[in-house]
């Protein structure tokens, strides 16, 4: 018997950072993302519950991607008792994404928060628990995209999603992300993110690895205090509109503390490149001269995602061309905002 099932689900861009987990993917700070609109992954899953020859097949942007199974197949075995059927399966996924390859965004939220959507419908077709996309559907799939990679958790809603159990926020869990939309200003619903590629290198150090380092660094402990302050005053902020000096301040400094974390350990690494430093100033120089809201916020890697106002777009895309691209490598950046969510697709 076949059963098929395609979702599309975005990346996030994470306001107050999720650096540093124990156990079992489980963070040891909540996090605070925006879900973004066109940085995407569209998969389709087909699953042969009696297949003669159970196995993975993947492929990636139209290619066979044998590289990407290993870790697809340990992700199987921690979700096993959630999809028995997977065992004896034969599993086939074909993903691509909307953003430009090579670009150095993560893709591993969208694609992991992909992958458990389309898993959890393919349960609801074979006859799991029957349960239509209500409130816990959406929970559990934000614990099965969690399992895949921690930040894919905040990607199965719109607008804005906290993870992880945080001073004054209800309802707020360590196992998933929960919505955060209907508790921010209209302001922050439509806000832009402009990443701006300076590098589309691959990542030099893998998240795994820098998560890993925040369990042998001095600074951890209050880190994690720091974070968990952040939130606390970031929701605050994000629920009105009149605190964007505070939005801004708050997540400069997550972005800031992030590179720093990873710079003061026993083996540092440094993620921002010169295009990085240099794109910094020019965004605190424009601030101040123009008065614009407009700020800034890292991943991990080079790039700048460059956060503003809908209101403020004409003129921040105009300063971008006329004098950020310079930065970009060969001029390329991608103009997204705060998204709508995952959606189901027909076919
Ligand atoms: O989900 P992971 O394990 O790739 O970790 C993501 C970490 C950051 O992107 C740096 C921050 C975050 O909260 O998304």
């Amino acid at each position: 018997m076949n059963y098929r099932a395609s979702w599309q689900s975005p990346s996030n861009i994470a306001l107050v950072k999720y650096w540093g987990k124990h156990g079992i993917q489980l963070p040891r700070n909540p996090s605070l993302s925006f879900t973004l609109a066109r940085c995407l992954t569209k998969m389709t899953v087909e699953v042969n519950v009696d297949a003669a020859l159970p196995g993975l097949t993947v492929m990636y942007d139209g290619w066979p991607r044998p590289a990407f199974e290993a870790k697809i197949l340990t992700f199987f075995d921690l979700i096993g008792d959630r999809f028995p059927w997977l065992r004896g399966s034969h599993v086939h996924i074909d993903s691509v994404n909307t953003f430009p390859h090579g670009a150095g965004i993560a893709s591993s939220a969208s694609a992991m928060s992909a992958l458990a959507l389309c898993l959890m419908d393919i349960r609801d077709q074979i006859g799991g628990p029957n349960s239509k996309p209500g409130g816990e559907w959406w929970q559990e799939v934000s614990v099965v995209a969690r399992l895949g990679s921690g930040s894919a958790c905040r990607s199965v809603y719109p607008g804005a999603a906290i993870w992880g159990v945080a001073d004054g926020i209800a309802g707020s869990h360590d196992a998933y992300a929960i919505p955060w939309s209907d508790r921010i200003d209209p302001l922050y619903r439509d806000f832009r993110d402009t990443i701006l590629i300076v590098s589309g290198a691959e990542k030099a150090v893998s998240s795994t690895a820098g998560h890993a380092l925040m369990n042998d660094l001095a600074y951890a402990v209050t880190r994690y205090a720091e974070a968990r302050r952040h939130l606390g005053v970031l929701a605050d902020a994000m629920s009105r509109a009149d605190a964007l000096d505070i939005f801004i301040a708050v997540c400069e400094s997550e972005a800031l503390q992030l590179h720093a974390l990873m710079m003061s350990g026993p083996a540092p690494f440094i993620l921002m490149e010169p295009g990085t430093v240099a794109i910094i100033k020019e965004v605190w120089r424009y601030r101040r001269d123009t008065g614009i809201p407009v700020c800034f916020t890292l991943d991990a890697g080079p790039n700048v995602h460059l956060l503003y106002p809908d209101a403020n777009a004409g003129e921040v895309m105009g300063w971008v061309r006329d004098v950020l691209v310079r930065h970009c490598a060969d001029g390329q950046y991608i103009e997204d905002h705060v998204g709508s969510g995952p959606q189901r697709l027909i076919g």
